[in-house]
């Protein structure tokens, strides 16, 4: 632990996120503790809204304003453009008295750190490419959780005949491309996943698998029947699907979190799954904190908030009720229920396959995760967009982040 000058009153930081949600909420909660048992105190600063596209806008508008958060959730790839901006602190001292190396996962290290210098910490990992299907549905219809689409398909059937409408969908941008993104690691297999969302080869964006990837996209959206632009909350949907409205799930296992708000007991209501033809794969993204540097220095207790983070104890209390997995490689997995225990197995795996989320900005830009989703938005809702015409747009947008990435 790093040692700090003796304080006899709290040191407020103020925090900014997005998390909102009930199960948000006490994550956030258990830092904000940890925070406070060590004279730091937690200065909320939320910003509502799934996905974090609100957080963001109003992040760049406190920088450009000159009033930066002492601390903010920046993740993936706009971690390395803050930084390159000379906005975020280094916190290299912090992770070597933490011992950064020989606790966190080489993979999520090699994440926050640019220029050979960490610049976050990271502090849970989630699992995009994961299904849940309603506990008391599936066992009153004895159906065990679909493994691949046949079977999906199957279940679909069933859950319509027995009058339970199939899937718990939301038409907001962030929400079809967080499906669309495990969808498409299930068709395309990691290796070509990677190479298009990596954008390092926009006509990949062409290949015939993206294009079955995009029919099962709206097949799924297909699966309640004809349906107006709904644009749900995914927490609503959380709660629907708890009270039995809907049979599947699909999002990232921060549902899981807000299911355990629900019911006190993670395992109870859900049956949890790979996305069909992504087993042994793990779609990522990671949850991270930058202290940002402001007019006033607040290095010292930055650094000591930053020092906290990752503590055995705090990031199993913290990613317990967030739905992800610690970012520790020396833990006892079997602690951890059992969707998390398959998450954190199959991330700790050196013969999986990690892969990064394109939705969750872990692969590229805002700027790109926005146009893509903008895209897959467009395709679910209107008929006459073609999957084909669908892949030369997102080719086009990929192309434009390639130029983007080739002037840096
Ligand atoms: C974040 C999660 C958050 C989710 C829903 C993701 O981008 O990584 O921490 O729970 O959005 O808001």
């Amino acid at each position: 632990m790093l040692s700090v000058p003796f304080v006899t009153h709290a040191q407020t930081l103020d925090v900014m996120h997005w998390w909102t949600s009930a199960s948000e909420r006490s994550a956030a909660n258990a830092l904000a503790q940890a925070f406070n048992s060590h004279g730091l105190q937690w200065q909320d600063a939320a910003v509502e809204g799934g996905g974090g596209g609100a957080a963001v806008k109003v992040l760049k508008s406190r920088v450009l304003s000159g009033s930066p958060p002492a601390a903010a959730q920046i993740i993936g790839t706009m971690l390395t453009d803050w930084a390159d901006m000379g906005l975020v602190l280094p916190l290299t001292r912090v992770a070597a008295q933490e011992a950064w190396k020989q606790q966190i996962f080489p993979e999520v290290l090699h994440l926050v750190t640019h220029k050979h210098q960490p610049i976050a910490v990271p502090l849970g990992i989630h699992r995009i490419n994961s299904v849940l299907y309603q506990r008391t549905i599936f066992d009153k219809l004895e159906m065990p959780p679909p493994r691949d689409w046949a079977a999906l398909e199957g279940v679909a059937r069933r859950l319509r005949n027995a009058g339970i409408t199939p899937i718990a969908w939301s038409d907001e941008n962030w929400q079809v491309a967080t499906v669309f993104e495990a969808v498409l690691l299930s068709y395309a297999g990691p290796e070509l996943y990677e190479r298009l969302v990596r954008a390092r080869h926009p006509e990949a964006w062409l290949d015939r698998r993206v294009e079955s990837a995009l029919n099962r996209l709206r097949w799924l959206r297909d699966l309640n029947g004809p349906m107006q632009r709904q644009e749900s909350n995914w927490i609503d949907n959380v709660k629907a699907f708890h009270a039995g409205r809907f049979g599947i799930l699909m999002n990232g296992d921060w549902v899981r979190g807000e299911l355990l708000a629900l019911t006190g007991s993670s395992d109870s209501s859900s049956y949890c799954a790979p996305m069909p033809g992504t087993e042994g794969m793990h779609l990522y993204s990671i949850d991270t904190l930058s202290m940002l540097k402001g007019s006033m220095s607040k290095q010292s207790e930055q650094e000591k908030a930053a020092a906290l983070l990752t503590s055995v104890t705090l990031q199993r209390s913290y990613n317990r009720v967030k739905g992800s997995v610690p970012v520790l490689k020396d833990i006892d997995p079997k602690l951890l229920d059992s969707c998390a225990h398959e998450s954190w197995s199959t991330f700790a795996n050196p013969r999986a396959h990690r892969v990064p989320s394109l939705a969750h900005r872990m692969a590229a830009s805002e700027a790109t995760k926005e146009a893509a989703a903008g895209v897959l938005q467009r395709f679910v809702l209107n008929r006459g967009v073609s999957a084909q015409q669908t892949q030369q747009q997102l080719a086009a947008v990929m192309r434009t982040l390639l130029k983007e990435n080739s002037r840096k």
